[in-house]
């Protein structure tokens, strides 16, 4: 699965860029709060109106300080996906259930310097575990090669039945990257630059799905 990153489009013309990426099979939202991260870009009500104006599932990255207060919003205004950060949750299993109850399905995220293992337990209760590829905050930067160890563990675990969930990487994917990210087993690949930089980002979306197949 390609799921693009609305951080490298025009916010000037959102709802032209989501309709460069139809086909695309999540689109991914970036939400930060300039506290949890040192950007800020678009909340709740932009992403209202963005569902207003596509059919694409939309996967809602939530990089703000206390999501245990936040997250069930995006849930309810009808995004298909919630993540919340590891580092910021206060209570992951309470806000993982809340945005099930709500409607979407519950992500969990952890920053390329978070370790797997104290999260294991907790991810029972999520639908997918998004593994940060680069510190979040910006797109364009350097896949951080690393942290593959992280998802090829969580994919052990699925395959081996212990865990029922997607496994999601976001950041520095690209033609490059993408491949040695599908051989860890990563079920999702957000795409910023690599979709938004191009001249057709609807082509990119189309070369990464089979670039992640071969
Ligand atoms: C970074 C964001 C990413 C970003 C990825 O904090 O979470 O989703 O858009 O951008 P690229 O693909 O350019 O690294
Ligand atoms: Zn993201």
């Amino acid at each position: 699965m390609i799921a693009p990153s609305i951080l490298s489009a025009d916010f000037a013309r959102l709802a032209d860029e989501l309709a460069a990426i139809q086909g695309a099979d999540w689109v991914h939202v970036d939400v930060m709060d300039a506290h949890f991260v040192p950007n800020l870009t678009l909340g709740l009500p932009i992403v209202e109106s963005l569902l207003k104006v596509t059919d694409i599932p939309m996967d809602c990255h939530l990089m703000i300080e206390d999501p245990d207060r936040w997250a069930v919003g995006y849930a309810e205004a009808g995004a298909h996906n919630v993540t919340v950060h590891a580092e910021a949750a206060g209570d992951p299993v309470k806000i993982a259930r809340d945005i099930r109850a709500a409607g979407a399905k519950a992500g969990l995220s952890i920053k390329p310097g978070t370790p797997l293992e104290p999260y294991v337990e907790v991810l029972k209760e999520f639908d997918t575990l998004l593994v940060m590829s680069v510190e979040p905050g910006f797109g364009g930067q350097s896949f951080i090669a690393d942290v593959l160890s992280k998802a090829r563990a969580v994919r052990d675990l699925v395959d081996t039945g212990h865990l029922d969930l997607l496994v999601e990487i976001d950041g520095g994917i690209n033609a490059d990257t993408i491949e040695q990210a599908a051989e860890a087993g990563v079920d999702c690949f957000v795409a910023g630059s690599a979709v938004y930089g191009a001249d057709d980002p609807g082509r990119a979306v189309r070369a990464l799905r089979e670039q992640a197949a071969s």
